[in-house]
């Protein structure tokens, strides 16, 4: 008996040592990076009385247009006044107000006005409610390239979502994408307002485009069976805008940049199978797409279609299932999800292989929310995944011009933002090989 053992061990640390090595051809990297502990939610409360505006977020409506959002505690105005000057506001614009009761809790007073016609690339200072005493200001977004996104999901409102937020702010951009989990407040709504607080300096300076994540369904069987009726009432997205309205504020598309950039934010907690609505949208938006004028085009989803963690497995197997294949046809240049709550960063791949025209999946989950980060990966790492790593970041899309953008990972190391992953993205329009006519049609 004892000898057996002996001989074996040698035998089993090969083995061992064999199986953790990685496939010769690939390149795929699992960063080592030591993460910090995790932080501690965080309640911003609100200062000023009840006809002060609070919450304040901002989100583009078509090309010129800027839809405010803001709450008060009492009854107030839904007007926004605005111009070009600080301290003088010669514009205004008057919208709607509504409240949602969830529960026992009652939400304020929900305030949005649409402002417009508005000039690109131009610092705007507005008050809402007429509270001149707290102007805000906002920067529109550029009328061609290049334009700069951050991406960021799974935000949450921990000591780590302000280490973000705070990074996002220190480098400059035009337009955040949030892939989905906004406030974690899961069921208890004053959660939603403390989020509102905490990122309006950022959101009310720059158009926040969310879509919904699992954390914005809050349906409860029976006490409140009806679901996204926090993240609707507050987080109202431009569906009904553009060239193809969706109906529905939980997938809806945009052109960035004069349309050299085509944004699709698709749900993952709403129907998507073949023959829904937002199924039928999806075709109908992409068919709309002209790839010899639109440079880049980019998704968002919450659930990943493409995951190479233990968390979450498979939750985006059928979505992608049934919409994979549309993206693939008009040459979708990449899709970014959160959900999983951790960095990963895919190769071109479509049908679970590489594809040279297929879209670059990256899964940016990794805002700082409480329930902490995913560490546990499949091992060996799929030759398909390029970069992976379970650390609380933001990431970066800088669209230089029509052929390339730049995409960069900006990991919290401690508290300062390091670039930790970067990549280019030529468009895949500019490709010839992906554009043959037997392939598809542009
Ligand atoms: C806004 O405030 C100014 C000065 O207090 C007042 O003249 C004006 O009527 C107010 N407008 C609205 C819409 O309440
Ligand atoms: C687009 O940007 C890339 C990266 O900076 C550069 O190599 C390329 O020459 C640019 N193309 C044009 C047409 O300016
Ligand atoms: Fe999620």
């Amino acid at each position: 008996m004892a000898t057996a053992k002996v001989a074996a061990l040698p035998l089993l640390v090969l083995l061992a040592a064999a199986m953790s090595l990685p496939p010769a051809s690939s390149l795929a990297v699992t960063s080592t990076y030591v993460r910090p502990r995790p932080r501690a939610t965080l309640s911003v409360l609100h200062g000023g009385d009840g006809q002060t505006p609070q919450q304040v977020h901002i989100s583009a409506v078509g090309s010129d247009r800027m839809r405010v959002t803001w709450i008060t505690d009492d009854d107030a105005p839904a007007t926004v006044e605005y111009g070009t000057v600080s301290g003088q506001y010669p514009f205004s614009a008057a919208g709607s107000t509504t409240t949602y009761s969830y529960l026992l809790y009652h939400s304020g007073k929900i305030h949005d006005a649409v402002i417009g016609p508005l000039e690109p690339s131009t610092t705007y200072y507005y008050c809402c409610s007429n509270s001149t005493s707290r102007e805000l200001s906002f920067r529109t977004p550029p009328a061609s390239l290049p334009v700069k996104f951050v991406v960021v999901g799974d935000l949450g409102q921990t000591g780590w979502t302000e280490s973000t937020l705070r990074h996002i702010a220190d480098d400059d951009y035009d337009m955040l994408l949030l892939p989905g989990d906004l406030s974690y407040a899961d069921f208890y709504q004053p959660r939603w307002d403390t989020y509102g607080r905490l990122v309006e300096p950022l959101a009310s300076a720059r158009p926040w485009m969310v879509t919904e994540g699992n954390h914005e369904v809050e349906r409860i069987p029976l006490l409140h069976p009806q679901p996204f009726t926090a993240y609707n009432a507050r987080w109202r997205m431009p569906h009904d805008a553009g060239a193809s309205p969706s109906g529905s504020n939980l997938y809806y598309s945009f052109d960035v940049a004069g349309g050299a950039v085509h944004v699709i934010m698709l749900g993952s907690y709403t129907g998507y199978a073949a023959g829904t609505a937002q199924h039928r949208w999806l075709q109908a938006d992409l068919a709309g797409i002209n790839r010899g004028k639109t440079a880049f085009v980019v998704a968002l989803v919450h659930a990943p279609w493409y995951n190479s963690n233990t968390a979450h497995r498979g939750e985006g197997d059928a979505m992608r299932a049934a919409m994979e294949e549309l993206l693939y046809g008009t040459r979708v240049d990449a899709v970014f999800a959160g959900h999983v709550h951790a960095y990963e960063r895919f190769a071109r791949v479509y049908g679970s292989r590489e594809d040279p025209c297929g879209p670059v999946h990256v899964t940016v989950g990794d805002g700082g929310n409480r329930e902490g980060l995913a560490k546990r990966y499949v091992d060996p790492q799929p030759a398909t995944s390029a970069f992976r790593e379970a650390s609380f970041g933001h990431g970066r899309l800088e669209v230089v011009n029509a052929t390339h953008a730049r995409w960069t990972w900006h990991r919290n190391d401690d508290d300062e933002a390091v670039v930790a992953d970067q990549v280019w993205i030529t468009s895949l329009a500019s490709i010839p090989a992906c554009n043959k006519k037997d392939s598809f049609t542009l």
